[in-house]
């Protein structure tokens, strides 16, 4: 029962993590639309929510668990958080298609924190990918920070 349940909110909180944004078509003909960086970053992200949504496809069980695949969705999000996430948020650097708010930059500190915990994290899936009980625990912590990040730091979806 236990078991059931934490994997039952695991995947509630990553339809809210990969959620919206990938799969409201609203939201996607809005994306495409954007450019420079703010374009840049969303593809970053987007980047972030596949390897997820993979993952999360593995906890389901609609596909296998996968340990090569974890450590490379772990990688890809382990090499373009920290400083180079951070990079991508220029002060003020917001537009009609971004979903960014203000308080990143009135909260600079607990913004990179997050950029940084976010590629530590990363870095711990990737060591964990070979066992699928380690993984899980691991998977948990990273998709935290994104939630995290998320509530604070950027807009409302709306689906
Ligand atoms: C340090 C903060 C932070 C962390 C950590 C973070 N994100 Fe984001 N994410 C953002 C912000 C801010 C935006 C909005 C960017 C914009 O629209 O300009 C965003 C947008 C997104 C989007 C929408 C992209 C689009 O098409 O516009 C997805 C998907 C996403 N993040 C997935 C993830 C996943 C998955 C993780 C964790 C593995 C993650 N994010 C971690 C801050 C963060």
């Amino acid at each position: 029962m236990k078991r059931v349940s934490v994997v039952l909110c695991v995947v509630l909180s990553i339809s809210v993590v990969a959620g919206g944004a990938i799969f409201g078509a609203a939201h996607l003909k809005a994306h495409e639309d954007a450019t420079g960086i703010v374009k840049e970053r969303m593809d970053n992200m987007k980047s972030f929510g596949k390897a997820v949504g993979a993952m999360s496809d593995m906890i389901k069980g609609t596909i296998a668990y996968d340990g090569l695949a974890v450590r490379q969705g772990a990688k890809t999000i382990r090499s373009h958080s920290g400083d180079e996430l951070i990079a991508l948020f220029p002060e003020g650097s917001m537009d009609e298609h971004s979903e960014a708010l203000p308080t990143i930059w009135q909260d600079w500190t607990r913004f990179s924190d997050l950029a940084a915990k976010l590629q530590t994290r990363a870095g711990a899936l990737e060591a964990a990918a070979d066992s699928q009980a380690a993984f899980m625990p691991a998977f948990i912590d990273l998709t935290d920070t994104c939630t995290a990040c998320h509530t604070k730091f950027r807009q409302k979806q709306e689906d």
